[in-house]
């Protein structure tokens, strides 16, 4: 194994969107670019880890050295990420899609020519992080979530970490004056079951190696 704090640890990371598809052509997605999941699987890399990306259809450049797994939907990312367990930690920084389209199929929605748009059915998602969270067989060692809020922070992170049962959460105040969201810097408050610990205001890759050093320590 490549030397490190975390050589021989396997570490599942999910990143990017989902697109939930509406028929062949069309599909539900975000704007989420990946580039934070990107350097998270990056800094660990560095760190020695065996990483798992698991990534939507993002902009982001994939992580040298982590096995890359592309999925487009989160019914597929929940598959992928299941397929790659076992795992000593497993970071989910995938801004999942929180609904699918019912009856998505092989053909192309069309016009009925009478003004009626067709009705979209949506049905909830599976919830990855909270579902490998709350498995009692083969959970990863250390589950990490993100939460992006826009008000009260630390309570929504604090509620979000108890929900979903994850050990940690990296909570981002996403409102649009902080430029935080699609930008290059990230300012994050890393909550735990001690409590809240604010970062300062730095780049998406010092934030990553920020957390990919504290998963080596909790590990090692
Ligand atoms: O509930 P919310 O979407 O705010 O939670 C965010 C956290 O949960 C992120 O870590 C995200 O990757 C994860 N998540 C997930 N599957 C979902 C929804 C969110 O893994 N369907």
């Amino acid at each position: 194994p490549t030397p490190g704090p975390l050589a021989g640890r396997h570490v599942i990371v999910t990143s990017g969107p989902t697109h939930e598809p509406i028929d062949p052509v069309r599909y539900i997605a975000n704007r989420s670019s990946g580039r934070q999941g990107s350097a998270i699987a990056s800094a660990l890399v560095r760190r020695g880890a065996r990483v798992t990306f698991v990534t939507g259809p993002a902009e982001a450049p994939r992580p040298e050295g982590a096995t890359i797994v592309e999925i487009e939907t989160a019914r597929e990312m929940l598959e992928a990420v299941d397929a790659a367990l076992p795992a000593d930690a497993a970071v989910f920084a995938a801004a999942v899609a929180d609904w699918y389209v019912e009856g998505a199929g092989a053909s192309k929605l069309k016009k009925d020519g009478t003004g009626t748009p067709p009705g979209l059915v949506l049905r909830e998602n599976p919830d990855i992080l909270r579902t490998i969270a709350t498995r009692s067989e083969g959970r990863p060692g250390l589950v990490v979530g993100f939460a992006a809020e826009t008000d009260d922070v630390v309570a929504n992170a604090t509620a979000k970490r108890l929900r979903k049962g994850a050990d940690w959460i990296v909570a981002n105040d996403v409102r649009p004056s902080t430029g935080i969201m699609g930008g290059t810097e990230n300012a994050a408050i890393l909550v735990t079951a001690e409590g809240a610990e604010p970062w300062p205001r730095m780049s998406k890759d010092a934030t990553a190696d920020a957390l990919a050093d504290r998963i080596a320590r909790a590990l090692t």
